[in-house]
């Protein structure tokens, strides 16, 4: 069978790819991931999108296998549990179902740790041996390589760096049901949250009031900060300190060779990655200054993931 799929799963949508042995996304599509409360909708409307580019594509019956990153997805159990970004709670077995469905093989990962997959299989991470793949997207997740190897943890979950605790006291609810995590301030929303804080509780005139404050995305904050905007681009300082510190404590972790970021937000060029340096620089520990490159996904757009994903989809039993 000459293809495997790639799918990801992500907060807001599921991304998925026929992709082929080389690495190439020959065709993707997508559907929004919270339509559906119910799991088993979701999959039927998976199935019928996914159906149908297989056969625009002539790709039916020719899928080796099925790879799906998914936030709070597990390697052991191929099912996703307690997802604070997903509309279904508790334990759903999504590689099983998927199975059921498409009669094929499915392995499933944490999204993020697909992403790392990808970016060390065909990414600017490829020959590296250690490194932390950051996802900035509706949360925060991380892949964490270590000596070559994705870091499983002894439960299949490791690797959840978006849910380490950057404010301990006061901090921001958490999808996750605590409070102060990395993620309730650097993910996209929490760069939402960031802007309605700043306009809420200070007077200074911004491009971001003519908006309508609930509905204040990180996409509004970029195109406010690119403007000129200082309330904006004060916006993504206060946000890249807070990555910038706690990728400090990353590296003393695992002494990675560069922490790599994807994901909408990562886009944002030096808007967000000179405060986060900074910060970095300014906090980390002596023996590893200078040494951890910051870089960027050199995957376009949800790649890195649907093809960390799809690599699975070729060991998929
Ligand atoms: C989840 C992670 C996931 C990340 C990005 C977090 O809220 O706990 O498992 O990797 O979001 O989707
Ligand atoms: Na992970
Ligand atoms: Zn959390």
């Amino acid at each position: 069978k000459p293809y495997v799929v790639g799918i990801d799963i992500g907060g807001t949508n599921t991304v998925f790819g026929i992709v082929d042995a080389r690495g190439n996304v020959v065709a993707s599509s997508s559907i929004k991931t919270g339509r559906h409360a119910d799991i088993k909708d979701y999959v039927e409307e998976l199935k019928t999108s996914l159906n149908n580019l297989l056969e625009a594509n002539d790709a039916t019956d020719k899928i080796a296998g099925i790879g799906v990153g998914a936030p709070n997805g597990n390697y052991f159990t191929g099912a996703i549990e307690m997802a604070p970004n997903l509309p279904w709670k508790g334990r759903i077995p999504l590689a099983e179902l998927l199975k059921e469905a498409f009669g094929v093989p499915v392995a499933l990962t944490n999204d993020a740790n697909a992403a790392a997959i990808g970016e060390m299989t065909y990414g600017v991470a490829r020959g590296m041996k250690d490194f932390i793949m950051i996802t900035l997207g509706t949360g925060v997740g991380s892949g964490i390589v270590v000596n070559g190897q994705l870091v499983y943890g002894h439960d299949g979950f490791a690797g959840e760096l978006g849910h380490v605790i950057v404010k301990p006291s006061n901090g921001r609810m958490c999808g996750c049901g605590r409070t102060g995590c990395l993620e309730a301030y650097c993910s996209a929303t929490g760069v939402a949250r960031t802007a309605r804080e700043f306009l809420e509780t200070r007077t200074d005139k911004s491009l971001l009031r003519n908006l309508p404050i609930e509905g204040i995305t990180s996409k509004d904050v970029y195109d406010a900060a690119v403007q000129g905007d200082k309330l904006a681009k004060e916006i993504f300082e206060y946000t890249g300190k807070i990555m910038g510190e706690a990728f400090a404590n990353f590296i003393a972790f695992s002494s990675p060779e560069a922490i790599i970021l994807f994901g909408g937000l990562s886009r944002s060029g030096e808007l967000l990655m000179k405060p986060i340096k900074e910060a970095m620089d300014r906090n980390t520990l002596n023996i590893y200054k200078g040494k951890t490159k910051l870089l960027l996904s050199e995957l376009k757009e949800s790649d890195a993931a649907v093809l960390g994903a799809s690599a699975l989809g070729w060991e998929a039993r």
